[in-house]
């Protein structure tokens, strides 16, 4: 599959005639609200889990060195928890730009932190994209996102980011918190 999923993602019409919808983000999406939303809530997905096991060409790397971000895998029992944020459809033209780095808008059910739940979206990168990386070890992540940058800023600066809107909320992620030290200690030693 090509690395710009825009055309893909403009195609998708599950909500179509839809006033609002809410949309699950993991990633920059927690941090970086860069769109108008009508609210925000606290949420989870279940059976995924967050790595960093995606290229960014256009936003923390390049196309010759692109960076790691974070995508979803799926992995039964597993939580992931995020941000919901209430959205109209015209939002949905800019994220799609946003997340064309390989990433599909596809639906998923998404669960509030009362215990509600909603039928949404999420923006995930599937292992079929041409910009997925797939797994490395803790230590090797957080090497490649050292010596990495791009357009929207240091690839260190996204993985610090997400820890720290991660931790703030009380929620753990033993992958991120492992890079983070990773990257920490590089740091120190550099
Ligand atoms: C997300 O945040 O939901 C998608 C991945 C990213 O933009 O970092």
């Amino acid at each position: 599959m090509t690395a710009d999923t825009t055309a893909i993602n403009q195609m998708m019409d599950q909500f179509d005639g839809h006033h609002s919808v809410w949309l699950f983000g993991y990633g920059s999406l927690i941090y970086k609200t860069d769109f108008p939303y009508l609210e925000r809530r606290p949420a989870s997905i279940a059976d995924w889990t967050r790595r960093f096991w995606q290229g960014s060409h256009d936003h923390r790397g390049t196309p010759e060195a692109p960076g790691r971000v974070v995508t979803l895998i799926a992995e039964p029992g597993a939580t992931c928890h995020g941000m919901a944020y209430l959205v109209t459809p015209e939002v949905f033209s800019h994220l799609d730009h946003r997340e064309k780095n390989g990433y599909l808008r596809l639906a998923i059910p998404i669960m509030f932190e009362d215990g509600d739940s909603v039928e949404g979206l999420v923006y995930i990168a599937t292992p079929d994209n041409t910009a997925f990386l797939g797994p490395a070890s803790e230590q090797e992540i957080a090497r490649h996102i050292a010596r990495s940058t791009g357009p929207s800023g240091s690839n260190s600066d996204y993985l610090n980011h997400l820890a720290s809107a991660l931790r703030e909320r009380g929620w753990h992620d033993q992958h991120v918190f492992d890079i983070e030290r990773h990257l920490a200690a590089l740091r120190r030693h550099t």
